[in-house]
């Protein structure tokens, strides 16, 4: 059993060998701790106003020292001090750790290797993040790539370079979130949140000339208040292609093979005119109802059909900001699409409810493990 030693001198060599017995001595008796009244009478021993160790070091080491070596030795104790308390508690939390676990205990307490295990459910990924992952697989299998942006973005990006002129009375389609206190900027540098993923496109064509053919996947905000079918905060996934003889059949042919894809080979798709500032012509796109295969039913109103996306081919006024990087509409021609993640979702998984995406309810998500 170690005992404080006294000391022969006070050289930093008998220190340093000093306080090495000492440390490998607290780590072998803290070893053989094992129940918690052995951690008492060790943490006794080690921390014990009278007579502790370290009580002892101070008696024995310091008061003995000659004044020039005290502050030396004071330091010394002062820097084992919180290892001891450190070791100590520690032990403790170690200890009742150990009678939890069902396996490995190193210290040899019974145990029921009968009783259950501590169960730790395994996380899935959130369905939101499921359905975008599938629609971007989707594009990918056709050859297209990801890209991302930021989700604060300038006005510029967000409406001026996609043909919405300041103050046109497009923009009012989109409720936007503003940057406050931005008035001392040029109209085209204030921030704001993202209303769509179209941004994305003017970022990737400043970047890269053509050809494009681009997956983005992202968050976007709108001013508008929570209700069954909307959230200020959602999800999109836009898709860009740009290329020589790009032509709407283009469009309806990818469009419709993803739609495919993602619910089914028995599903329909029709395009029906529409209005977006960057794209010309626009389209709505529409599925037949995947409910009702298209005989018409509650869920989609009776008709036979629903809206899923916005697409169209891309406006030569949006090719003026990027043509030079060699984007001449006398030259490429392109298609754009944009589709919100959570409405697809909805209908995917039959979910009531927006909110329910949101609201981190495990009843709920565990529905998609
Ligand atoms: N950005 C449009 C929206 O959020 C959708 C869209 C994307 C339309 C690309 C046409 C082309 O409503």
């Amino acid at each position: 059993m170690y005992t404080v030693p006294k000391l022969d001198d006070y050289s930093p060599a008998t220190l340093d060998r000093a306080i090495s017995q000492l440390e490998s001595a607290l780590e072998s008796e803290r070893r053989e701790v094992q129940t918690e009244d052995d951690w008492k009478a060790f943490r006794d021993r080690w921390l014990a106003r009278k007579n502790g160790i370290l009580t002892q070091l101070n008696e024995l080491w310091l008061k003995g020292a000659p004044p020039e070596s005290k502050k030396e030795i004071g330091k010394r104790i002062n820097a084992s001090r919180p290892l001891i308390e450190n070791r100590v508690e520690s032990q403790l939390n170690w200890l009742r750790a150990a009678v939890h676990e069902i396996v490995g205990s190193p210290i040899g307490l019974p145990i029921d290797i009968s009783l259950p295990g501590i169960h730790r459910p395994i996380g899935v990924k959130h369905p939101v993040l499921r359905v975008m992952d599938e629609i971007v697989a989707v594009f990918k299998a056709m050859g297209y790539s990801i890209g991302e942006g930021p989700e604060v973005e300038t006005d510029y990006y967000n409406f001026e370079s996609l043909n919405f002129p300041p103050n046109h009375p497009a923009r009012d389609t989109q409720d936007t979130l503003f940057i406050a206190a931005q008035e001392q900027k040029p109209a085209r540098d204030r921030l704001l949140l993202r209303t769509h993923t179209s941004p994305v496109q003017i970022r990737v064509m400043e970047l890269q000339p053509p050809p494009v053919r681009i997956i983005i996947p992202g968050k976007v905000h709108r001013n508008d208040p929570l209700d069954a079918t909307h959230s200020p905060v959602f999800h999109q996934v836009e898709g860009l292609a740009v290329d020589t003889n790009i032509t709407f059949c283009d469009l309806k042919g990818t469009l419709d093979h993803a739609m495919k894809a993602l619910f089914g080979s028995s599903v329909k798709t029709r395009f029906y005119p529409s209005f977006f500032p960057f794209t010309e012509p626009s389209a709505d796109m529409q599925v037949s109802c995947i409910f009702c295969g298209g005989k018409g039913c509650r869920k989609c109103k009776f008709s036979g059909w629903i809206e899923l996306l916005g697409c169209g081919m891309v406006d030569p006024n949006v090719f003026e900001f990027v043509k030079h990087n060699g984007y001449d509409s006398s030259k490429v021609s392109g298609f754009a699409f944009g589709m919100g993640v959570e409405r697809i979702a909805i209908l995917k998984y039959e979910v009531e409810e927006i909110q329910l995406f949101y609201e981190g309810d495990v009843r709920f998500l565990e529905q998609f493990a």
